[in-house]
């Protein structure tokens, strides 16, 4: 059992998760899992050291990492890719910024759908470009896209690309082929780049499906740079190994034209870590997404007896819950009162746009017994 957790180990895990607020605080934040390593990437971890395999790794293909994600990408999203469209990089982010920096002008807009994961707002703001919100509509039947709204945003001037959170963080939306074709007519209509950054792609519940922004049609693949890793699925952060892919005729051979050294070389533990994640990982995957398809619906009965008043609608992926605590009337920030009072420390709304005031991130990527000390303590701060 994934979520069959030593909580004495889980809260004494080195990292910022559980290190940041000490070890009476009970950490529901930053996108870290509670989980174990699994045993294949501890394995060919070791096995790596073991055979003394820490020097440098090959610049040139045949590189192993491009080829399990050409399969990968195949084999669970029926996409195909080839590896001289991936390119590697540390960490989505990074590629973000790289891809702001490649294929947008100075000065120009990107479209987020808020609210969104913060770094869509510091890279957009730090690459010297200016964030333009659409944001995401709360209907009866969950979240969705404003097209109205995107329509108009995105025929303005200045806007030169449209910014995707693909499944949504931390909204846990997933779009629909339907919203996909939407999405790339718009793009293709007013000449914008999408940028799909799909980290969440493997933790998505049924009956929702990923499907690659890029795989959905021809204008689809020359409009679209996609970004992702293994890292968040398989819970290795630390190990820094993300991808750029997009077959653009038109974008490819820009962000081909990076000084390789402002990327730098291969994260060899990285790769073989991604390798052995994407070609064992199949039904440690299924085995994840099932625990946490269970603390989804947990969560939601620990709420409705507990916190009757916070508004959640579980995610249809991730391991993230937006939590609407606006009826507790527990000001803008309610993060800050859940850790001053209840001891628990989740992420703060206001960090992920206007839209969050009021709201929290709840993590529950943990053991149901921990969700629920979570949810008590939340409870016994208001
Ligand atoms: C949507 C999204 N993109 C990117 C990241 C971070 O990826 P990286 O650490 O590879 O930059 C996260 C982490 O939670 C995320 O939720």
């Amino acid at each position: 059992m994934i979520f069959d957790l030593n909580l004495e180990r889980v809260r004494n895990r080195p990292g910022i998760k559980w290190e940041r607020h000490g070890s009476d605080v009970l950490s529901a934040w930053v996108a870290d899992m509670d989980v174990e390593v699994p045993d294949f990437i501890k394995e060919a971890v070791v096995a790596r050291i073991n055979e003394g395999g820490l020097g440098y790794g090959f610049y040139d293909e045949p590189i192993p990492v491009l080829e399990a994600f050409k399969s990968r990408m195949s084999h669970a999203f029926d996409w195909n890719v080839e590896t001289s469209d991936v390119l590697r990089v540390h960490d989505v982010i990074q590629g973000l910024e790289w891809v702001l920096d490649t294929l947008t002008p100075p000065g120009s807009g990107i479209v987020l759908q808020t609210p969104v994961y913060p770094p869509f707002y510091s890279s957009v703001e730090g690459t010297g470009r200016n964030w333009v919100a659409n944001p995401l509509m709360e209907t009866e039947d969950g979240w969705a896209l404003d097209f109205d709204h995107l329509d108009q945003v995105a025929a303005r001037d200045d806007v030169s690309a449209l910014l995707l959170c693909h499944p949504h963080n931390p909204c846990g939306y997933v779009m629909t082929a339907t919203d996909l074709v939407q999405i790339i007519e718009i793009a293709d209509r007013n000449d914008l780049v999408v940028i799909s950054d799909e980290i969440h792609c493997d933790l998505v519940y049924s009956p929702h499906q990923h499907i690659p922004a890029a795989s959905i049609s021809d204008i689809a693949a020359q409009r679209t740079v996609t970004l992702t890793a293994a890292t968040k699925t398989f819970n290795m952060a630390g190990l820094r190994m993300a991808f750029v892919h997009s077959s653009s005729q038109q974008y490819l051979p820009q962000l081909k034209e990076i000084r390789p050294r402002m990327i730098g070389g291969i994260n060899g533990l990285g790769q073989v870590a991604t390798v052995a994640g994407w070609e064992q990982g199949d039904a440690w995957i299924a085995e994840l997404v099932e625990g946490l398809d269970h603390n989804r619906h947990l969560l939601s009965e620990l709420l409705s007896e507990h916190l009757p008043q916070v508004r959640y609608r579980p995610p249809q992926a991730t391991y993230l819950a937006w939590l609407d605590c606006r009826e507790l009337d527990l000001g803008d920030d309610p993060a800050e009162v859940f850790l001053s009072r209840g001891k628990v420390a989740l992420n703060s709304g206001l960090d992920f746009g206007v839209e969050g005031a009021g709201h929290v991130r709840l993590n529950f990527a943990t053991s149901p017994e921990m969700l629920t000390m979570i949810v008590e303590r939340m409870a016994s701060a208001v």
